[in-house]
């Protein structure tokens, strides 16, 4: 974010017509916007803030098929066809990606490197060796190596040959202006609120104004309008992520991921002309539980014991959604759906994922969809539930938080035990209240439950937000969405004499 331009498209404030809706700006959304445009199709992109500012904007930004572990559990448990399909897609996309940047000029900061997924406890080398196996099998240039360019030793790794590095929004900055160069229209600041789905599709905005098209492809990360029910196959999953300048002599070599330790992720970046930004991902949590004050200063000392001598320049989070079964969820919206599309379940993978959601979405919306099409259909998961143990997990953790007894270290019994600079969940004349103080003491409450399904909400301290912790809603103090399932603000509360 702050290495790239800017945006400042205007809201889209009369009604239009378009071949094609695309709600959500990301990486998803802008791809399968940009691709249909090349199609001759006038697409129409509606987003709710800036593009590529959502979760795109704060990615590791790894273009790579090499997806931690992924081959050896689709070998087994869907076969070698579909781990197959699974490399030819995902590399498929991180070809693309150096295709159209090298065609249209785009300056990207595009760098070939390898991919290493480690271990460094021995335990966990014949799960690498597995997986190294499962991927050479799928097409991929994969080997199990000991050595690495990381400065501390490891047990084993998978290595996989020419991935990129690149740089999301210098790449989708340019697809939104040859986007609109072909006619097609970018409105920012556009929330989606309606989705009427018909012949043709008819889609209401925040600021009044309405699109119609004969096709509408939700690309809002988290699904809004979930016709389908995906919020039980979806599970929000939010990651911290550090990030310190290293002398260029310093560098890794490589992009690398570690499922220990609460998950490791780490790649460098172009950064001045001797350095390079070392970025280090992990700490995983669902939104709205544990410390995260803590958790980053975990993370900040993982990254300065193991990279001596660096100093962190820069912090932030973003998430994912894991969907039951691993596999993204990219194609027609529900089982009935004839003109409604989706694209989510990323499962922190969403750049090659929404480079291939593009390709895919086009592919069906003109009749022509790739080989790999149904092994990310959505509505794969409407039969027999096959991901059995995560779907139930995830809803068995959803109902707890429903309930609310998982959050009691959010929760005060008075408005007068809130610290300034801190925010907990209150019972007020018989409703929950969500109430922030800020640091000159003045105190802001809004409703505590989640405007989505009614979850109560629960504040991240280090990142001054009301989360959701069923589907990952997130909300300003003042209530305002930040990010969704969610379409509509927490309740404003008048506390009164309560304070
Ligand atoms: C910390 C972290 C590191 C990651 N690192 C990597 C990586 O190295 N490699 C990789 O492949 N993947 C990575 N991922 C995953 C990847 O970044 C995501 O999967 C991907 O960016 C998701 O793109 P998206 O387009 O679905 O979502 P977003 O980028 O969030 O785009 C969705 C857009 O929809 C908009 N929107 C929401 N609701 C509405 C509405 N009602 N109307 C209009 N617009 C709306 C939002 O404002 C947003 O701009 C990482 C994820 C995290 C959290
Ligand atoms: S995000 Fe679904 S209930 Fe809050």
């Amino acid at each position: 974010m702050a290495s790239a331009d800017t945006t400042s498209y205007a809201p889209l404030t009369e009604d239009t017509e378009a071949d094609v809706t695309v709600i959500g700006g990301g990486i998803a959304g802008l791809c399968t916007a940009w691709e249909l445009s090349r199609t001759g199709r006038r697409v129409v992109v509606l987003e709710a803030d800036r593009i590529a500012a959502g979760v795109t904007g704060y990615t590791t930004a790894k273009l790579s098929s090499l997806h931690t572990l992924v081959y050896d559990r689709l070998r087994r448990t869907r076969g070698s066809g579909a781990a197959l399909q699974y490399a030819v897609s995902q590399q498929g996309a991180v070809e693309r990606v150096a295709e159209v940047a090298q065609e249209l000029g785009i300056d990207c900061e595009l760098e070939r490197f390898p991919a290493f997924t480690y271990v460094r406890d021995p335990a966990g080398t014949d799960q690498l060796r597995a997986e190294a196996d499962a991927a050479r099998e799928a097409g991929l240039p994969a080997s199990y190596v000991t050595e690495t360019g990381l400065p501390f030793d490891v047990a084993g790794a998978v290595r996989v040959e020419d991935q990129l590095l690149f740089h999301p929004r210098k790449y989708l900055l340019a697809l939104a202006e040859d986007l609109r160069g072909r006619g097609g229209g970018v409105y920012e600041r556009t929330r989606a609120t309606g989705l009427h789905e018909g012949s043709p599709c008819r889609v209401t905005t925040e600021t009044g104004a309405t699109v119609t098209s004969r096709e509408v492809v939700v690309a809002t990360h988290y699904p809004v309008f979930d016709r389908a029910l995906l919020f039980t196959r979806l599970s929000p999953r939010r990651e911290l992520v550090v990030a310190a300048p290293i002398e260029t002599g310093r560098d890794i070599g490589g992009m690398y991921i570690t499922e220990e330790e609460g998950k490791r992720s780490v790649r460098t970046a172009p950064y001045g002309a001797d350095r390079r930004l070392l970025v280090v991902t992990g700490e995983t949590f669902t939104p709205g539980t544990g410390d995260t004050i803590e958790r980053f200063k975990k993370l900040a000392d993982w990254t300065v014991r193991n990279f001596p001598g660096t100093e962190i320049a820069y912090r932030w989070a973003a998430q994912d959604n894991d969907s039951t079964d691993t596999v993204p969820l990219i194609g027609p919206f529900h089982p009935g759906a004839r003109h409604t599309y989706v694209a989510t379940g990323f499962g922190g993978w969403g750049l090659s994922g929404g480079v291939l959601a593009g390709s895919l979405l086009t592919g069906l919306i003109t009749g022509d969809p790739p080989p790999w099409a149904g092994l990310y259909d959505p509505r794969r998961l409407w039969g027999p539930v096959r991901e059995a143990p995560a779907f139930l997990s995830h809803q068995a953790k959803v109902g707890m938080h429903f309930i609310g007894d998982r959050l009691r270290t959010t929760h005060v019994d008075s408005v007068a035990d809130i610290p300034p600079g801190t925010g907990a969940v209150v019972r007020v004349g018989g409703q929950r209240a969500a109430v922030y103080r800020d640091e000159e003491g003045t105190v802001q409450a809004v409703s505590a439950r989640c405007t989505h399904l009614g979850c109560l909400v629960a504040f991240n301290a280090a990142e001054t937000a009301w989360e959701c912790p069923c589907h990952g809603s997130r909300f300003g103090t003042e209530g305002t969405v930040l990010q969704g399932p969610a379409l509509h603000p927490l309740e404003q509360l008048d506390l009164g004499r309560d304070v």
